[in-house]
């Protein structure tokens, strides 16, 4: 039966499909290499048990429903930017009714992924098409989940409370804010928002529709893919969001292994490195990022207060409240598909709630922490591995008992997908050493000098997604090359990694690229950037690791 329907998939797949003379050529004699799954291939749930069985799912409060069509001021017509259909995303609040700016695009972690330019990086003329010449053999991504609510007891249930409260007291409202009289707090924490989910859904389907061809390598050796993530419970949902989108629905069941690594204080695990990092979690290492930009939040958006506090008595607002109202904006919009907190704003005061996610970001996990480089080794050293075919040592988060077996950590993949959270893909890029993404000055602390290419919302936003491609381009030497692309800008590395020329593309020859970054890997010091006594400031560029004193 199962034999029967391959063949018949295969008449379909040769009937629907008229293939370039190259993959002609290249399925000559094996045409059922593109049949996937491979025959008698199912997934085995002792050794891959699901979210119920593994446990840790983390906070799982709920929300209100969302209910736009009786509540939204404006239909979600699917003509605009399809990085947020459905959602409402308004013009900010504005003197200039002229101009056209995409707030959901300053929302730094907490905007939707969008497409990013390689020339932003220096690449103009890079695409993440295959160069001309050049054969994909092999995909690696790291992706993270989509659009949540807050996370357990982020700054807006502590702004929802404070209107409860100014409510009982006589809080009196006016103008734009006329809204909060009635205005309640509809959010959840921690979950997956619907939105969200379609983000990885559509992800795993981009990523089908790129790299479905490299299945063909299962199919020859009679496996299936092991794809990886963390047992959170929106961790568990991105996965399996991604896994339906890339092989359908209820095929996923059966055609991918899809492994839930622990994520809770004290055990390793490469998707969740602060739970073993202590340094992280302290606030003048690796929370000096979250300090710097509490300040320059505290400057910001003092006319917008002023604005808005002479629309309300009964109530005092603060630079935390103006925050904590900018992240309903976003937060709002994400689960109940518009929010009122959007029209508050000026352009201004979107390109300074950018700004604060860029200090936040760029300081604590970015290349201005002292962790950064130390969290990101345990994905790096995974990564290696996966490219020298040996199981890594354990001198990072990555948690052995995982990584020591083929069954657990294939070696030998055509295409790898490892979920995880923003701040560890962000780690994992300055592990890898990709310092094009922050070329210029550290971050100043006051915002006057933007001369820095980091932006968090173009690096950190939900369902943001890092992909290696490695290729064999027969006319270059070496043949096997490598590149890295982020969100769909390609990253240039000739000026990070010794050895690698300058290139439109940038490629660079694989195993130079292995070997620049087993050299990155040794010097990231895991024990003595996570534990060892030291003191980081704001205003440096660490490379993401510890200074010595
Ligand atoms: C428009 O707003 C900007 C700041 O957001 C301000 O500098 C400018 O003076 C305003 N223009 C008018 C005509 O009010
Ligand atoms: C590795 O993960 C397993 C379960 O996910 C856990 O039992 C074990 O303690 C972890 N190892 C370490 C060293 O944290
Ligand atoms: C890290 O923190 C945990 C929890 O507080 C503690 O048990 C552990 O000893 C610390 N590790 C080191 C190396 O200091
Ligand atoms: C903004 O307001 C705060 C008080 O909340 C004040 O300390 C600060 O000096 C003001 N900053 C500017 C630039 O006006
Ligand atoms: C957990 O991580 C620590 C720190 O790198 C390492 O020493 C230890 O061997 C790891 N344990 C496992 C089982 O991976
Ligand atoms: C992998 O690590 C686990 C936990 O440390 C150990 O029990 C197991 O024997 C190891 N397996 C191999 C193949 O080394
Ligand atoms: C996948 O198969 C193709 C064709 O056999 C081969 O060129 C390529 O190297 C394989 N990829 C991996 C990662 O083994
Ligand atoms: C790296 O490449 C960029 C353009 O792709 C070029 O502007 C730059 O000069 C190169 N740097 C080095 C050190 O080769
Ligand atoms: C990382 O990149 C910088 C340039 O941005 C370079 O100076 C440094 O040598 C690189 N580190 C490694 C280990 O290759």
């Amino acid at each position: 039966m199962h034999i029967h329907v391959a063949a018949l998939a295969a008449l379909v797949i040769q009937a629907n499909t008229a293939p370039t003379t190259t993959e002609a050529a290249s399925n000559a004699g094996s045409p059922s290499s593109d049949v996937y799954p491979p025959a008698g291939t199912k997934v085995n749930s002792l050794l891959f048990p699901p979210e119920s069985v593994v446990g840790f799912p983390g906070p799982t409060p709920t929300g209100a429903e969302p209910y736009a069509i009786q509540t939204a001021p404006a239909y979600p017509y699917n003509d605009g930017d399809a990085s947020h259909f459905p959602l409402i995303v308004p013009q900010p609040q504005s003197n200039d009714t002229g101009s056209k700016f995409d707030i959901s695009k300053y929302w730094g972690n907490l905007s939707p992924w969008y497409s990013v330019q390689s020339a932003d990086y220096g690449l103009p003329d890079a695409s993440p098409l295959a160069p001309e010449g050049c054969e994909i053999t092999q995909m690696h991504l790291l992706y993270r989940h989509g659009a949540r609510y807050p996370t357990s007891g982020a700054a807006p249930s502590t702004f929802a409370q404070k209107i409860a409260k100014a409510t009982k007291t006589g809080l009196a409202v006016s103008g734009e804010l006329t809204f909060l009289a009635d205005w309640t707090y509809k959010l959840g924490a921690e979950l997956l928002t619907p939105f969200g989910r379609s983000q990885n859904f559509m992800l795993g389907v981009a990523y089908r529709q790129m790299y479905g061809h490299l299945l063909s390598n299962f199919t020859e050796t009679g496996t299936i893919p092991v794809f990886r993530t963390e047992s959170q419970d929106r961790m568990v949902k991105t996965a399996e969001n991604f896994a339906a989108g890339f092989f359908g629905v209820p095929e996923y069941l059966d055609q991918v292994s899809i492994e839930i690594l622990v994520e809770t204080p004290g055990l390793n695990n490469s998707g969740a490195p602060y739970d073993v990092c202590n340094n992280s979690n302290v606030a003048d290492k690796g929370g000096i990022g979250s300090t710097v930009a509490a300040k320059f939040a505290l400057d910001a958006f003092n006319s917008t207060i002023a604005r808005l506090q002479s629309q309300a008595s009964g109530i005092d607002f603060t630079p935390t409240d103006a925050i904590a109202m900018l992240q309903l904006c976003s937060y709002e919009t994400h689960a109940l598909g518009y929010s009122s907190f959007c029209d508050l704003f000026s352009e201004d005061d979107f390109l300074n709630y950018e700004y604060f996610y860029d200090l936040s970001f760029y300081y604590n996990n970015g290349p201005g922490s002292p962790v950064s480089a130390a969290q990101g080794k345990g994905y790096l050293d995974e990564y290696l591995a996966r490219f020298t075919g040996t199981f890594p040592t354990p001198m990072s988060a990555l948690n052995e008992t995982f990584d020591n077996d083929s069954t657990f950590f294939p070696l030998d993949q055509s295409i790898y997908a490892d979920a995880t959270h923003e701040v560890v893909v962000l780690d994992a890029l300055v592990a890898f050493n990709l310092t094009a993404l922050f070329s210029g000055p550290p971050l100043s602390a006051t915002g006057n000098s933007r001369q820095n290419t980091f932006v968090a919302s173009k690096i950190v936003p939900f369902a943001t997604h890092f992909t290696t491609q490695v290729l064999t381009c027969p006319a270059m030497t070496p043949t096997k090359q490598i590149r890295f692309i982020v969100n769909d800008a390609v990253i240039p590395i000739n000026q990070s990694y010794a050895g690698c020329p300058t290139d439109p593309n940038g490629l660079c020859s694989f195993d130079n690229v292995v070997s620049v970054l087993q050299k990155r890997s040794a010097e990231i010091d895991f024990d003595y950037d996570c534990f060892a006594d030291y003191t980081a400031s704001a205003g440096v560029d660490y490379n993401g690791r510890a200074p010595r004193s």
